[in-house]
């Protein structure tokens, strides 16, 4: 998703502008574009990676000891130069840099280019630096849209201009003659970093920290103005407001690679310990959720991709472990049962991010039911993390690449905790993820990634892969699954073992290759699935603590009973890196993805 840098302080802004965005890298992005300067404003901005614009562009040498920078993934317009952030108005005199979606900005840009103003773009974003400049103007402003003014400082015409939009939005706005940076919130994430050498705003943590620590985690319509050696905080509902700086808890040398190839590959390898993290929770608070659970009128599970897929294993395990139904829902499907919620009913939002755009309006749309919200997330500070009536966090340190990985495994582990806490009994879980330490570290080992790595070698030439599993199994399928298709761009499937006579089977033909998740508790009829596909032709391969003749290939993994959704998976992540690397791709950044999705 867009990335925002700012920078305004004592030291020289570009540099310190190209190494933020370089660090928001992994966000995704398509293009580049960096303004500076205050006397007079340089823009530079185009299609591609910074490493190779910072020569092409020289962006470095741009003056001035305060700017913004952009990294864009496309939304609104396409990939082209005209269309990457900044976007300034008709004179160049205001320059802004935007993440978000302005909902209204069609209704808006009628009515400024009626009042003469020139776009230069096909995006949203734009009318953002217009609607300033309108204000900034003595002939006042858009018909219709506000009382009258005649000029305004630049400040003034910022808060006058960001009233009109609708829309979700993080802004960073700059003006010729003006010494400082103005910033604004509202539904999409913006983090102000405090520092000896001067402010810094970005869309995340990670990419401040090369600088400082300290951090101001801002509020929805918060309103910051930033000069050199001097910071203020407003909102735009309430005027002048207090935000306190928090330290950053996690240490930046987590989110380096080390002496890992690739982000994707160091987060694999962190698993050992970060499910044992994912236990380190206040258990009073473990207790009372599990309360919530019990006495909730209707509980429901919401979340996107992998995160979905630990709730659906979380469904299985409370079922299973608890003898309790709860309700798992996609978050951008979640408005077609918003309608079932009350004031009785429990939603926990699921997010490794905090930050996904399907996640939170789903959330705000249970809040205005009246609804409880237990928010489970990896990210302190972000939205979802002030959302909700009770906070779990998966404490994984920063997640960069843009699969989950860890959080997808500290995920399943949250959920088997509250399972044993329904019974009153995080004990038997606790101790379950502590046995877990060997095996992952096993499973991680540089013998298992020479096998796995054999193993995708056989299979990188492949069009199509399918994956099978029952109960637990059928989760960790789909999660397998999407694992390797968003990595290796091979089509690859999951379908609960059962449903393979109801149509995939047609789709089975001579060397087709289908994995098979296999554990004792379902493991004859899952076995007998296998046979279907064995009888067609195709290509087993199996996933289980035994071997069986059915398996062309075996993938051996201990038994480890509710957990096995996590053992499972972290061969299926190896493969898919595996997999990435021999094709030639980037694993930490699939094409057309981006690690936290702040759009609808
Ligand atoms: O930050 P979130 O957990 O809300 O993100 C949800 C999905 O966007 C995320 O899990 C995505 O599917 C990943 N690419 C999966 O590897």
């Amino acid at each position: 998703m867009c990335g925002i840098f700012g920078y305004v302080g004592s030291e020289k802004a570009s540099p310190i502008l190209c190494r933020g965005l370089k660090n928001l890298e992994y966000r995704g992005y398509d293009s580049v574009g960096i303004v500076t300067g205050s006397s007079q404003l340089e823009i530079r901005k185009d299609v591609g990676r910074i490493d190779d614009l910072k020569t092409r562009l020289s962006l470095e040498e741009l003056g001035g000891n305060l700017g913004i920078g952009h990294t864009r993934w496309a939304t609104h317009g396409r990939v082209t130069a005209k269309n990457s952030h900044p976007h300034t108005d008709c004179k160049n005199k205001v320059a802004i840099i935007h993440n978000g979606i302005i909902e209204n900005y069609l209704e808006l840009k009628t009515k400024l280019v009626e009042r003469g103003h020139r776009f230069s773009s096909d995006t949203d974003s734009e009318v953002i630096a217009h609607l300033i400049e309108e204000w900034l103007s003595k002939s006042g402003p858009l018909p219709g849209t506000a009382s009258s003014v005649n000029g305004s400082s630049f400040e003034d015409a910022c808060t006058k201009a960001f009233k009109q939009l609708r829309g979700s939005y993080a802004v960073l706005a700059i003006c010729e003659g003006e010494e400082k940076i103005v910033a604004v919130r509202k539904d999409s994430p913006l983090v102000v970093g405090i520092s000896e050498i001067g402010t810094f705003f970005a869309s995340d943590v990670a990419p401040i920290m090369d600088w400082t620590k300290d951090v101001v985690y801002l509020e929805n319509n918060d309103f910051v103005v930033a000069e050199k050696g001097d910071i203020r905080f407003y909102n735009l509902d309430s005027g002048e407001v207090k935000r306190p700086v928090s330290t950053v808890e996690w240490d930046l040398e987590e989110a380096k690679k080390g002496n890992f190839e690739h982000f994707m590959l160091k987060e694999i390898s962190e698993q050992a310990e970060t499910i044992q993290r994912a236990c380190v929770q206040d258990m009073a608070v473990v207790d009372r959720i599990a309360g919530m659970i019990r006495s909730g009128y209707g509980v429901f599970f919401i979340a996107c991709g992998s995160s979905y897929h630990a709730c659906l294993t979380g469904s299985y395990l409370f079922s299973k472990v608890a003898n309790l139904h709860v309700n798992v829902v996609l978050a951008s499907e979640f408005e077609n049962y918003e309608h079932f919620l009350t004031k009785k009913t429990l939603v926990f939002a699921v997010s490794q991010s905090g930050e996904t755009a399907d996640v939170l309006e789903a959330v705000r749309a249970a809040k205005r039911r009246g609804s409880r919200i237990v928010s489970i997330t990896n990210v302190m500070g972000s939205s979802l993390s002030r959302e909700g009536d009770e906070l779990l966090l998966m404490n994984s340190g920063p997640e960069i690449c843009v699969l989950s990985t860890k959080t997808y495994t500290s995920q399943v582990v949250m959920m088997a905790l509250l399972a044993c806490a329904l019974n009153g009994d995080h004990e038997s879980c606790l101790q379950k993820v502590k046995d877990l330490y060997l095996d992952i570290y096993n499973l991680t080992s540089r013998s298992m990634r020479d096998r796995l790595k054999a193993l995708a070698g056989d299979l990188s030439s492949q069009d199509h892969i399918y994956m099978i599993g029952r109960g637990l199994q059928y989760t960790t399928a789909l999660e397998a699954a999407l694992k390797v298709k968003e990595v290796s761009y091979i089509h690859t499937e999951a379908f609960a073992g059962g449903e393979l006579k109801h149509g995939p089977l047609a789709l089975i033909e001579e060397g087709t290759p289908v994995f098979v998740f296999v554990s004792k508790e379902n493991g004859d009829r899952i076995v007998s699935n296998a046979q279907e596909v064995k009888a067609r032709g195709g290509f087993v391969i199996g996933v289980s603590d035994w071997d069986n003749p059915v398996f062309d290939r075996w993938i051996k993994v201990p038994d480890c009973e509710d957990l096995n959704p996590v053992i499972q998976a972290i061969p299926m992540q190896v493969l898919a890196y595996e997999l990435a690397v021999q094709k030639n791709l980037d694993p930490d950044k699939p094409r057309n993805l981006a690690k936290s999705v702040t759009v609808l």
